[in-house]
């Protein structure tokens, strides 16, 4: 038995949410792993996501890049986590037409404010499949951090990117 994977997500207007219980059906239907996605306002204590050592957590970019707003609360509580030894990977919400300067910004933001506090990245993702003019989600090696996902956009394209995206990642995060 490979060791359980955790899954947080915020959302304001559902769609990381859709997106999250997607992720959840894919892992389970096509590689027998079980996930089950947690919304980040139901955690009494949001360091509770660090009691995993593989963790997926998933954001949308709103208001021309900032956090959304459970995500802006949570990162101020998870400061100070010492996050060494834990392994995360990232999908981002976004829309990268009506966007396309801010695009997934905060999936950036976050993952340079937990990589500082000790986290190891996995699922970087090609950025070539996204029209956009710029990101804080994108890496010094021009590949997104995480996997981005545009519900806005894009909505044919999701559940390609979430298969693929899977197999490429759960692996990395110990899955079996
Ligand atoms: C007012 C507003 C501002 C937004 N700002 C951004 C942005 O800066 N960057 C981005 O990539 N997407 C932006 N978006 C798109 C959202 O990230 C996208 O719709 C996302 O799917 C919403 O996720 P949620 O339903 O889980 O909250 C914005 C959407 C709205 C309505």
């Amino acid at each position: 038995m490979s060791e359980e994977i955790g899954l947080f997500y915020g959302s304001t207007t559902g769609m990381t949410e859709d997106v999250a219980f997607q992720i959840e059906k894919i892992a389970q239907e096509e590689h027998g792993v079980t996930l089950t996605p947690i919304n980040i306002i139901d955690l009494d204590d949001p360091n509770d996501m660090f009691l995993y050592t593989h963790i997926i957590l998933g954001m949308p970019t709103w208001n021309y890049g900032e956090y959304q707003d459970d995500w802006e609360m949570v990162v101020d509580q998870i400061a100070g986590t010492d996050l060494n030894g834990k392994t995360i990977a990232m999908f981002g919400l976004g829309d990268a037409v009506g966007y396309p300067e801010y695009f997934l910004d905060a999936m950036g933001m976050l993952a340079e404010q937990l990589e500082a506090q000790g986290a190891t990245f996995v699922g970087e993702w090609p950025a070539d499949d996204y029209k956009f003019s710029a990101s804080k989600a994108i890496k010094k090696n021009g590949k997104l951090i995480g996997l981005g996902v545009d519900e806005d956009s894009e909505p044919e394209k999701t559940t390609e990117r979430l298969q693929a995206w899977l197999t490429y990642v759960l692996p990395l995060l110990g899955a079996k």
